[in-house]
């Protein structure tokens, strides 16, 4: 057992703690040699603190001083003495003092480190999640965790606040329906049956409802078997809720309240609310997804009307065949050459657009390689459809109405970032509602809820529910920050005959609904109440507060693109014996 107690954090020593004893632990950070006196940083999460080896001061400790290597673990008595003007350092709290040490104890030697702890270097993905505890140990990520936690705090304490219960949901379930694939973990007791891990807790929130809760929440992890991109990972977390006899203003009105409380704790920013609406017929329109960034402009703009009156046959023929002519003005991006323009078009053949017709727009009218297809009558229709000035590029994308929508809303981001037209300092918080309830899904022939089976179809809309069902809103809303869907949730059905003819239109057949949801379906015979709810990411939240693009700098062990943990080695094989008690055999991989 070490002799010495610590008595101080690294961050805490000041000018008023002068002349005073004090103890300090932590890790060698870095480790200066000036003329017989050692000087080291020793650094742990609250700080750092300049400790000074001085063999006039104490020969032993100096000496003893001379194997330390960074990242070593020891601790250090001495005394704090304040520094001399010119030696302040303004970069460290701590910079006013110094500790000049009587006594060293090393706790824990290192190895040498896979990379340095304290630099910014850029180190690798991989080395940093094989070595996430090293990774974990720089201060930035201490940084990043510590708001997490911060936002957590926030949420536990505003729900509590507003009445809400933190109810626990198992992990250990069945298929739960937010349309990614399950992951499932095989029952011993029950030899060849099943548990899923929940994508969610949708169904049980909405059980504890019928229970009477009124107001749940939890912090939860979900679980999906989708394929990763930047804003996803496999197991990710939910702060997700659920309240009685509320519509769908009472649920935004509850989040807005949470998302004021995070931004002024953890960023001290005052943000207004209620945050703007959008429809989603509108954010379509306009956007081109559900999900816009509305820190700039550019909006798009439909000149079908005005293509099909031209000569280029391009556009005609898209828009005879049913097809639509939409575009952007990406101001000021006249002065693009050629290749730079040539770039835009293969970027939007990504996105299924098969060419990217453009303008330059100059004091006499449109410039274009296909100007001479329209007339002069017809630029300055376009000309004035986009308030275009001089300097202007106006690009536009010609197909079905799915593929221009993607292409131009992708497009438009790509020339916001290039150009530098997005402010960063900036969080832009909206709302999309009024989404469909149903979207067409052409390879099955059948309707697919947009979000989950259990949204309740808007009450002005059940006349039409089965003639028009692509027409009929849902009560669901989604919460948007700077672009990226942050949530979402919907007031949901809760009259079983309405579950019913849902399930009729998505061709859930009776067998099929009560093998996956029978026990939803009986607790809503028994007094379920009206009810809605919403969940929004946490990992999401978190990143985007910090202003960072991975959702992975704020997990603590997240998992790579291919779904792997390096530090752990998961997933990996498991023993003969293992998959016997399980019943499982494994086929050779092909
Ligand atoms: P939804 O499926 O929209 O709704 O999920 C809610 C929010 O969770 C986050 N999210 C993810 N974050 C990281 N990695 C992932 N793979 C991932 N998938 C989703 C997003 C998303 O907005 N039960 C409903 C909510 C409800 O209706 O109350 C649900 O899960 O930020
Ligand atoms: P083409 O007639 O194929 O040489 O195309 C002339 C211009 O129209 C080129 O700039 C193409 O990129 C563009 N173009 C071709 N198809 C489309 C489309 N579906 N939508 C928009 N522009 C297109």
């Amino acid at each position: 057992m070490s002799d010495l107690q610590r008595t101080h954090t690294c961050g805490q020593l000041r000018k008023a703690d002068a002349g005073n004893e004090a103890t300090l632990c932590g890790w060698v950070d870095t480790r200066r040699d000036h003329g017989g006196v050692i000087f080291i940083d020793l650094r742990d999460r609250y700080g750092k603190t300049q400790v000074v080896f001085n063999p006039e001061h104490n020969a032993e400790a100096h000496k003893k001083a001379s194997v330390l290597r960074s990242e070593y673990v020891i601790a250090v008595r001495g005394k704090v003495l304040e520094r001399p003007d010119d030696m302040i350092n303004p970069k460290l709290e701590t910079g006013e003092i110094e500790v000049v040490t009587d006594k060293l104890e090393i706790l824990n030697t290192s190895e040498t480190p896979p990379f340095e702890i304290t630099s910014d270097a850029d180190v690798s993905t991989e080395l940093r999640l094989k070595y996430r505890y090293l990774d974990l140990r720089r201060p930035v990520m201490q940084k990043y965790l510590t708001s997490r936690h911060k936002v957590c705090q926030v949420a536990r304490q505003y729900f509590d606040r507003n009445n809400f219960i933190e109810v626990e949901t198992p992990f250990l379930t069945k298929s739960t329906p937010e349309g990614a694939r399950d992951y499932l973990v095989p029952s011993r007791i029950n030899r060849g049956q099943f548990y899923a891990l929940p994508q969610s807790p949708q169904l049980f929130k909405q059980i504890l409802m019928v229970s009477g809760l009124d107001r749940y929440f939890q912090i939860v992890k979900c679980f999906r078997d989708e394929d990763l991109r930047a804003q996803r990972q496999p197991e990710f977390t939910q702060i997700d809720l659920e309240m009685s006899f509320v519509r769908e203003d009472d649920v935004i009105n509850i989040i807005e309240g949470l998302m004021v409380e995070v931004f002024k704790t953890v960023l001290g920013k005052e943000i207004t609310a209620p945050f703007p609406r959008l429809s989603y017929h509108d954010a379509m329109k306009l956007y081109g997804c559900d999900a816009p960034d509305l820190r700039f402009a550019m909006t798009i703009k439909e000149i079908t009307d005005i293509a099909k009156r031209s000569d280029f046959k391009v556009f005609k023929s898209v828009v005879e065949s049913g097809g639509q002519v939409r575009g952007i003005n990406a101001t000021g991006c006249a002065k693009l050459s050629r290749k730079e323009i040539d770039e835009l078009t293969t970027f939007v053949n990504q996105f299924g657009a098969k060419g990217l017709a453009w303008f330059k727009v100059d004091e006499n009218g449109l410039t274009s390689q296909i100007a001479k297809f329209f007339t002069a009558e017809l630029q300055s229709e376009i000309i004035e459809r986009f308030s275009a000035k001089p300097g202007d590029l106006l690009l536009f994308v010609a197909d079905k109405e799915s593929v221009v929508s993607q292409a131009l809303s992708q497009l438009r981001l790509s020339i916001a970032k290039t150009n530098g037209l997005i402010n960063k300092e900036e969080f832009n918080l909206s709302w999309v509602v009024d989404f469909p309830l149903f979207e067409y899904n052409e390879d099955m022939d059948r309707y697919d809820s947009l979000h989950h089976p259990f949204t309740s179809p808007h009450p002005d809309d059940l006349g039409f529910l089965e003639e028009r069902p692509l027409d009929v809103r849902a009560r669901a809303y989604d919460i948007v920050l700077n672009g990226i869907e942050l949530g979402g949730g919907s007031i949901r059905i809760h009259r079983q005959d309405v579950q019913k003819k849902i399930f009729n239109l998505l061709k859930i057949d009776e067998a099929t609904a009560q093998d996956r949801f029978g026990f939803l379906l009986e607790a809503l015979k028994y007094g379920a109440p009206p009810h809605g709810g919403i969940a929004l990411g946490l990992d999401r939240m978190v990143a985007i507060i910090l202003g960072l693009d991975d959702i992975r700098e704020v997990i603590a062990f997240p998992k790579t693109q291919k779904a792997t943990c390096l530090m752990v080695d998961a997933p990996s094989k498991v023993d003969d014996k293992q998959l016997k008690d399980l019943g499982l055999s494994l086929q050779k991989p092909d």
